[in-house]
């Protein structure tokens, strides 16, 4: 990547290595997001490595590279760290895939011996309605581990379709949510793609439908399809999941010769608003470290101070800075940390 790089985005790489030094800033992004983005990057993961890896770095500020609800989870897991997005409308649909009657009724239904289990994918007012977060990564281990035996899996289908079939001990509940994107990527194109390269390895990501996970070899989170494609013996694979992820498989499998096939509308729109330039933009916002308590001076006289609780330098009316309102950050939160108390055991 480093000869095609035009002048401009290595002007923007070099200014935002400045600013990140500058600002106590670490940059984390997922593997959807562009490129160039993740090239800027100081850690590139999949949902559950970079809530993992928040909590461990010593930066003041985390800009994150992902969409709102991965902002979110930032903040409920570092309430004393300033928060980032470069693009605070990059969001994901199936986050808000679910109402709260569905819980209502369940937890009526079930009573003490159901969990709500909830995709991380989703608000941190859904979280707080929940008793435990998953991600793709951990699901099938967490559901499987919990002491009840009624799961209400929200709010993604696929995935809760997927956990249930692995676990089959537990009555999983569904719920009507999913992605998009992952959801209508046609079994037949996986098929048509299967056909013409009949040695390929089929990777997919449990937010497709059921009969594309029925074609596939390895189901798995982004870093674990990553994974599967660098520790494989096969030269060619079908990747059912969304094109970012090509940029880390090519990092990866440099010199191989594997080569990666993936259907034609696997864009995550969401993911994609989120530019180089963006990332510079946020940074440079980002306050100083010693000024960290202090608003964003453009901001500052116009944004409404923030609610966020539990966060006494939340960075106040910075125009980029997530925060979360009060009454939902104790419970989001102990969702997210019960997740990543049972992913250790
Ligand atoms: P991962 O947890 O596999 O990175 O997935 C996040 C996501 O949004 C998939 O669409
Ligand atoms: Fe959300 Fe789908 Fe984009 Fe993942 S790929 S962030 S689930 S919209």
């Amino acid at each position: 990547m480093a000869d095609s790089l035009s002048p401009r985005t290595r002007a923007l790489l070099d200014e935002i290595e400045q600013l990140k030094a500058e600002r106590n800033a670490a940059v984390l992004a997922h593997y959807y997001v562009a490129p160039e983005v993740q090239r800027a990057a100081d850690h590139v993961g999949d949902s559950f490595a970079l809530a993992k890896l928040a909590v461990e770095l010593p930066q003041t500020t985390l800009v994150i590279c992902g969409v709102e609800f991965m902002g979110e989870s930032m903040k409920l897991l570092n309430p004393n760290k300033t928060v980032i997005l470069p693009e605070p409308g990059a969001d994901c649909p199936m986050a808000h895939m679910v109402v709260r009657e569905t819980v209502e009724q369940a937890r009526e239904r079930y009573g003490s011996d159901l969990a709500v289990a909830c995709y991380v994918n989703s608000t941190a007012e859904i979280k707080s309605w929940s008793d435990v977060c998953v991600t793709s990564s951990n699901a099938v281990a967490i559901v499987r581990a919990l002491p009840q035996h009624h799961v209400l899996f929200i709010p993604d289908e696929h995935l809760g379709a997927y956990v249930a079939e692995q676990v089959p001990e537990k009555h999983v509940i569904l719920n009507q949510g999913c992605c998009p994107f992952h959801a209508n990527i046609p079994a037949d194109e996986v098929a048509r793609l299967k056909a013409a390269h009949p040695g390929a390895l089929v990777l997919a990501h449990p937010e497709c439908a059921s009969d594309v996970l029925a074609l596939a070899d390895v189901i798995g989170s982004t870093a674990e399809i990553i994974a599967a494609a660098e520790q494989s013996d096969a030269s060619e694979f079908v990747v059912v999941t969304m094109d970012g992820v090509r940029a880390e498989l090519a990092r990866r499998t440099e010199g191989t010769g594997k080569r990666f096939f993936f259907p034609e509308q696997a864009r995550c729109p969401e993911m994609d608003k989120i530019t180089l330039e963006k990332l510079a933009s946020a940074l440079r916002q980002a306050p100083m470290p010693a000024e960290k308590d202090a608003p964003a001076a453009e901001d500052a006289a116009s944004e409404a101070p923030s609610e966020s609780a539990d966060a006494p330098d939340t960075v106040r009316g910075f125009v980029r800075g997530v925060s979360v309102d009060a009454p939902l950050v104790a419970p989001a939160k102990r969702t997210l940390e019960r997740m990543l108390q049972m992913a250790r055991r």
